[in-house]
C-alpha cells in the first residue's frame, strides 16, 4: 500500500486562509489521525486528499504517484482510487446494501457476477454478511456506518480516507466501531487518514496524531506523545485535562525553578522553562500525588491546599483544589471530604513549562 506525503498544502476559501503551508506524511499502512477543532481545516485537508477540491498550492503523493502538483498535475478523484467515508452516514436509502456496496464496481463497469462476489467478500469483512438485501432504514446506525465502509472497500483503495466516520453513533456504539474499525484496518493494511474532533477517538485508534489548530500543524506524535509530552500549551489544553499555572524565571535565575504568584517556594520543573520571563505550568490531574498524612521529608514541589469541591465519577473523584491564585483539579481514587487541607506534590517531570504566550 502506498504511504502519502502532502507538502506545502494551501487553501483559502475568498480570503479566509484555511491551510497554511501544511505538510504530513503518514507511512504505509499507518492509521494517521488529523485532530483539531472545529473549523481547523481536517476536512478541507481530507478532500484535498481525494481530489474533492483543489488546493491552492502543494504537492500530494500517493507513493511515488502525484496526484496533484501545485495545479500542473491535478488527478480527478475517481483516478485517484481513494475509499471515503464522511461525517453523514451517505448510504444511499433507496439502494439495497448490495447495490450501495456495489456502485463503485458498477462505476468502473465491474461484471455483475464478479460484482456480487466482490460484495459478498466485503460485507463479510465488515461483519454484515447476509444482509445484502436489506434497505438503509432496516439496518441500526452502527450497521448503516459499516455499509458505508464496505462501498469504500469495495474496491481495493491506495487510501482510506475517514472524515468524522461514528459522529452519528451513539457513545457505546461509537467504542466498539472505534475498536472494530481498528483491527480491520490492521488486518487490510490500508494506509488511512483519519478525521475527528474527538481526542478520545484520536487517543485510542491511532498510530500517530497530528494536532491541527487554525490550518497549521502544532504536533505530529504517537498518542502517547501528544499526551505526555505536549508540543505546546493549545496541545495540552486540547488533549486530556490540563491545569495550567502562571509563573516566572527571574533574569539570570535557574530556569529548573518557576516562581508561582501566592507559593513561598519556586516549583522545581523538568525539563527546565524555555526561557526566562513568564512562563505557563501545565500539569495533568492524575499527575498530582495526593499525601493524606503529609508528604515524606525531602520530597520538592509540596503544596498545601484546600479542597473546594468534590464530584464523584463512577471509576475516580475530581476535586478543584485552591493553590496561591490558582485553582487546580486533582484526581484521586479514594474520597477525602469538602474543605479538607491537603498536602500535594506536584511532580517536576510531570510539570510541563512553556513559554507564556505573548
Ligand atoms: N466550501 C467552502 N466555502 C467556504 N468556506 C469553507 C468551505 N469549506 C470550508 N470552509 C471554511 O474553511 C474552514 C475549515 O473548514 P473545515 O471543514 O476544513 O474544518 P474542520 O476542521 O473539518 O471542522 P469540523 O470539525 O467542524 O468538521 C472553516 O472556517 C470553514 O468555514
Ligand atoms: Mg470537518
Amino acid at each position: 500500500m502506498p504511504d502519502l506525503t502532502i507538502t506545502g498544502l494551501a487553501k483559502s476559501f475568498g480570503d479566509n486562509a484555511v491551510l497554511h503551508d501544511l505538510d504530513l506524511r503518514a507511512e504505509d499502512g499507518e492509521l494517521f489521525t488529523l485532530l483539531g477543532p472545529s473549523g481547523c481545516g481536517k476536512s478541507t485537508t481530507l478532500w484535498s486528499i481525494a481530489g474533492l477540491h483543489p488546493p491552492d498550492r502543494g504537492r500530494i503523493a500517493f507513493g511515488d504517484r502525484v496526484v496533484f502538483d501545485d495545479r500542473r498535475v491535478d488527478v480527478p478523484p475517481e483516478k485517484r482510487n481513494c475509499g471515503v467515508v464522511f461525517q453523514s452516514y451517505a448510504v444511499w436509502p433507496h439502494l439495497t446494501v448490495h447495490d450501495n456496496v456495489g456502485y463503485p464496481l458498477k462505476l468502473r463497469k465491474v461484471s455483475r457476477r464478479e460484482r456480487s462476489e466482490r460484495v459478498a467478500e466485503v460485507l463479510e469483512l465488515v461483519e454484515l454478511g447476509g444482509l445484502e438485501g436489506r434497505y438503509p432504514h432496516e439496518l441500526s446506525g452502527g450497521q448503516q456506518q459499516r455499509v458505508a465502509l464496505a462501498r469504500a472497500l469495495a474496491h481495493p483503495p491506495d487510501l482510506l480516507l475517514l472524515d468524522e466516520p461514528f459522529s452519528n453513533l451513539d457513545a457505546k456504539l461509537r467504542e466498539r466501531a472505534r475498536d472494530w474499525l481498528r483491527i480491520l484496518q490492521q488486518r487490510i493494511g490500508v494506509t488511512t487518514v483519519f478525521v475527528t474532533h474527538d481526542q478520545d477517538e484520536a487517543l485510542s485508534m491511532s498510530d500517530r496524531i497530528m494536532v491541527m489548530d487554525r490550518g497549521r500543524v502544532r504536533q505530529v506524535g504517537t498518542p502517547e506523545e501528544i499526551y505526555h509530552q505536549p508540543a505546546d500549551e493549545f496541545v495540552a489544553d486540547f488533549i486530556g485535562t490540563v491545569n495550567v499555572l502562571d509563573g516566572h524565571v527571574a533574569p539570570g535565575a535557574d530556569r529548573s525553578r518557576v516562581r508561582v504568584e501566592g507559593l513561598g517556594e519556586p516549583l522545581l520543573v523538568s525539563p527546565p522553562a524555555p526561557a526566562e520571563g513568564a512562563a505557563r505550568l501545565a500539569i495533568r490531574p492524575e499527575r498530582i500525588v495526593v499525601h493524606p498524612s503529609g508528604a515524606p521529608a525531602a520530597t520538592p514541589n509540596v503544596v498545601t491546599v484546600k479542597v473546594r469541591s468534590t464530584a464523584f465519577l463512577g471509576d475516580h473523584y475530581r476535586y478543584v483544589v485552591v493553590l496561591g491564585d490558582h485553582e487546580l483539579v486533582v484526581r484521586t481514587l479514594t474520597r477525602i471530604d469538602h474543605g479538607t487541607e491537603l498536602t500535594l506534590e506536584l511532580p517536576p517531570d510531570a510539570i510541563r513549562a512553556y513559554a507564556a504566550r505573548g
